[in-house]
């Protein structure tokens, strides 16, 4: 049944394959005329075979004709070739066969047909496959047998319309750096944007005014705390203010930090200062609402009392959350942080208050559902199954990340990308920003 199936669908895929042939020739001027001077060429040999028809024999006249009707068949055989040559692209049939044995197919057993691809000036190549509703959750799935059948590494698969998935990808003899060292010159100019490492095909991205928290996963060594002040870093560079919850002691921020950032290092005054932010979120949300403003960048347009970015940040988040072994005082202490951190995630982003959160435990207890389900931008080290399920709702992070690797990691939305290997020394110097920032808590 499944043979059967199988065959009857490598069948009627020709008749796409050649439908799709069809449609590019007539979206390709070139093929078009192509076409137009080849018909031309078999029309004039034609008439050129039965131009003296009239003054044969008729033996020599039917010979003749049946010469023209062969010409026309052989004729047809070539420009069907050429209309398969244009609409079966190199691979698609690979890639059909390997689609099948992969499992990615629809319930009636049709796999995806490859219908166009294309590559641009920076070896990045984007095909275009017809899909017969397979949802895109399932394609995720399957990346990595669609990577090895066409020997490519994929950066984003994308839906377009209903029929039609877009796969970009570079050459599969690509491989992600190992190293690459942060320069101020990576600083995107975008405000509120940040550069998180490099990818395939370029600088990985996030931008706070859009995707508001980030949660940084992964085991000790993975490279979280060099990711976490590359990231805090860049805020400082682009005038936010940051404070940093470190009960360790600082051991992991050398001097310049405590000058450019705020530590906070013992829970009381954790709760103090957290109770701070959240009078200045609703100081801002009034001020805002008074005076018709959407979020902070439109009220920072008219140009005076500018408001900072607040960022908030931790590199063990479990250490401030973690409740285990506490008497009720402190248990009711944690809760009060809890509640302010799942406030900032919650309602942050539009008064441009930022939680930027790291951890290593992988345990569902520490990160409450409340914070976790607000925080949209999350990414993870290397981990175990365990520890990228709790961070990415799946376990592509231990799949896909080697044991070895440093500073690699996964975001929620699948990009790998090697994350910059920042040393303390280069946040040395001060960036001027032309005006003071205005911060309502003052
Ligand atoms: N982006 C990176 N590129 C290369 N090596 C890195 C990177 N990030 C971290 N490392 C290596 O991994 C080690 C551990 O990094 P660290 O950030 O302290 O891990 P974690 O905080 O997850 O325990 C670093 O000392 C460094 O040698
Ligand atoms: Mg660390």
């Amino acid at each position: 049944m499944k043979q059967w199936l199988s065959e009857t669908w490598t069948a009627r895929a020709q008749l796409f394959f050649f439908a799709n042939g069809i449609k590019q020739l007539v979206q390709r001027p070139r093929a078009i005329i192509i076409t137009a001077i080849y018909w031309t060429i078999v029309l004039l040999l034609r008439w050129w075979i039965i131009k003296d028809n009239d003054t044969l024999e008729w033996a020599a006249r039917l010979s003749n004709t049946g010469n023209a009707g062969l010409l026309i068949v052989i004729a047809s055989a070539i420009f069907i070739v050429f209309v398969f040559a244009l609409g079966k692209p190199k691979g698609a049939g690979q890639m059909m066969r390997d689609s099948m044995r992969a499992g990615l197919v629809n319930h009636a057993g049709e796999t995806p047909l490859l219908m166009e691809q294309r590559i641009d000036e920076n070896e990045v190549f984007t095909l275009v496959f017809r899909n017969f509703g397979i949802p895109l959750s399932h394609w995720n799935d399957h990346k990595e047998d669609i990577e090895s059948g066409l020997n490519l590494n994929i950066t984003d698969i994308c839906e377009r319309g209903k029929k039609y998935m877009v796969v970009t990808a570079v050459s599969g003899a690509n491989i992600l750096p190992n190293f690459v060292e942060w320069k101020d010159a990576l600083l995107p100019t975008d405000n509120f944007v940040l550069g998180l490492g490099e990818t395939y095909t370029g600088q990985v991205r996030v931008n706070l005014a859009i995707t508001p928290h980030m949660l940084i996963g992964g085991s000790t060594g993975s490279g979280k705390s060099i990711l976490l002040k590359c990231l805090l870093m860049q805020c400082v560079k682009k005038g936010a203010e940051v404070y940093i919850a470190d009960f360790k002691g600082g051991v992991d921020f050398p001097r310049v930090w405590h000058e450019k950032c705020t530590f906070i290092t013992e829970r009381a005054d954790l709760i103090e200062k957290l109770k701070q932010l959240i009078t200045e979120l609703h100081a801002r949300k009034t001020m805002f609402s008074d005076m018709d403003y959407a979020n902070i960048d439109e009220y920072n347009k008219q140009g005076y009392n500018r408001l900072r970015r607040i960022i908030f940040a931790c590199d063990e988040v479990a250490e401030l959350l973690d409740k285990t072994g506490l008497d009720k005082k402190q248990k009711d202490e944690i809760s009060q942080i809890e509640a302010s951190i799942a406030t900032i995630a919650r309602l942050g982003r539009a008064f441009g208050i930022h939680l930027i959160l790291a951890t290593q435990r992988p345990d569902a207890n520490i990160i409450s559902g409340q914070i976790k389900n607000n925080i949209d931008y999350r990414v993870c080290g290397r981990a175990d199954d365990v520890l990228s399920q709790i961070i990415l709702d799946k376990t592509d992070a231990s799949d896909q990340i080697s044991k070895s690797a440093q500073g690699r990691f996964l975001t929620n939305s699948d990009i790998l990308f090697q994350g910059y290997w920042f040393d303390d020394s280069s946040f040395e110097g001060e960036k001027e920003y032309g005006f003071e920032y205005h911060f309502l808590g003052d």
